[in-house]
């Protein structure tokens, strides 16, 4: 079955920057569409974001020229293709676009597209997203393991005005059933907003969904943490344990780290790392160094990672080419996967295969900017990914993420 039409559109994100969506047609008339996310911390190794720069709309971020891409130069390359053949449809856009960063017609559009033929394809079997997946890209695992959230329940660093040099602070519930875990994670963020009230904070949320309370250090942060998940009725380190997000590529100056008002080597930085650990139960610390600090990292993983994982998200970039180079120099032992920070289903999936035979773990990952497409909680028990990351347990662009996988908990595993 081949694709009869693909139509685009310029939607909002969920901080009400344009982004598209794309509806793919099949001959048969059945139909699918997909929306693309769009990052804040965005890694320097990135595929590009195609933006018009018309200054006359939406500040120069329109995507419209993206839009005609898919319509035209696109629909053109994929026409004839198998919609069952999710590789060739990809790599006939990466050759089409010809680029090493997906520059010409944009990783939003290619990926848009990509995202729309996989939904398009589950439709045409009639099989849900998750299996056509699994089925297509041939992962021998028969059963489904639900993902364990990291919920983002602070927000720091680019994505909201708090002040913490640290992104993401999340808890990690390790309940049996998934929506149990949901329901840890709730009950926590509740018991935070009272905590926080009671210390005078602002508990409006970031941009994915966490509080961003003006705390006096990221070690505050953890603080009002613990105390949430004890007040909520958890037991840390057991029932529920921590990961952070440092994203300290944002925090990197000069070859230093800009952390709670000083400035830090990478040993320094390391040491601050270790001995939270075991006080907060921490188990995953993500971009903890800068995502060309290659030396920093060697050494954060030699000194940390037969305790916890650490995620390379801004390092890898969803590139098995950045996540082979990490696998040759020793570094990290996890990624964060994002769809858009690749462009192509088949280029994630790739990553995915490439981490799971090195014994990564793998962590699917959502943006800052989001919508209501639930891509990503399909991708994550299709792959049996160990962890998945879409925020808190507010604002509907995460939320939908969580209602999903509850949802393929409660009719499926
Ligand atoms: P981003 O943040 O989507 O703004 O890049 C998410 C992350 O760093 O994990
Ligand atoms: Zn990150």
């Amino acid at each position: 079955m081949k694709i009869q039409k693909l139509q685009a559109r310029e939607i909002l994100d969920s901080r009400g920057n344009p982004t598209i969506a794309v509806r793919a047609v099949a001959e048969n008339g059945f139909n699918a569409e997909a929306m693309v996310p769009s990052g804040a911390s965005t890694g320097v190794h990135e595929a590009h974001e195609l933006r018009d720069g018309d200054k006359n709309r939406y500040g120069g971020t329109g995507v419209l020229t993206a839009c005609k891409n898919v319509e035209e130069l696109i629909f053109s390359a994929v026409k004839d293709l198998d919609i069952m053949n999710q590789r060739a449809i990809d790599e006939a856009m990466i050759l089409l676009d010809g680029t090493e960063n997906k520059s010409k017609l944009g990783a939003n559009a290619i990926l848009a597209v990509s995202l729309a033929v996989a939904r398009l394809a589950a439709q045409v079997q009639g099989v849900e997203l998750y299996e056509s997946i699994r089925r297509g890209f041939r992962f021998s695992a028969s059963e489904y393991r639900l993902p364990y959230p990291m919920m983002n329940i602070i927000n720091g660093g680019v994505h909201a005005d708090s002040g913490l040099d640290i992104q993401e602070f999340m808890i990690v519930p390790q309940q049996q059933q998934l929506s149990e875990r949901v329901r840890a994670g709730a009950e926590i963020f509740h018991a935070l907003k009272d905590i926080l009230k009671k210390q005078k904070q602002v508990v409006s949320v970031g941009d994915e969904g966490g509080f961003a309370p003006h705390l006096r250090s990221n070690e505050a942060a953890l603080e009002a943490i613990v105390e949430a998940v004890t007040q909520a009725g958890y037991t840390l380190g057991q029932d529920v344990c921590i990961a952070f997000d440092a994203a300290a590529s944002e925090f990197f100056r000069d070859g230093q780290y800009a952390f709670d008002g000083k400035m830090l080597t990478a040993q320094e930085l390391i040491a601050v790392y270790d001995a939270w650990i075991e006080k907060y139960a921490i188990i995953s610390i993500e971009d903890g160094l800068a995502e060309d600090d290659w030396d920093g990292w060697q050494m954060l993983t030699k000194q940390l990672g037969g305790r916890i994982r650490l995620v390379g998200d801004d390092l890898f970039v969803t590139n098995v080419k950045r996540l082979q180079q990490g696998i040759d120099r020793g570094v990290a032992n996890a990624i964060l996967i994002k769809v858009n920070q690749i462009g192509t289903l088949t280029e994630t999936i790739d990553a995915i295969q490439l981490a799971q035979q090195y014994k990564y773990t793998v962590i699917i990952s959502h943006r800052s900017g989001e919508t209501e497409d639930t891509t990503i909680a399909d991708l994550a028990v299709a792959v049996n990914a160990e962890y998945i990351k879409t925020g808190s347990l507010s604002r509907s662009e995460r939320v939908a993420k969580y209602n999903r996988l509850m949802a393929i908990e409660h009719y499926v595993a």
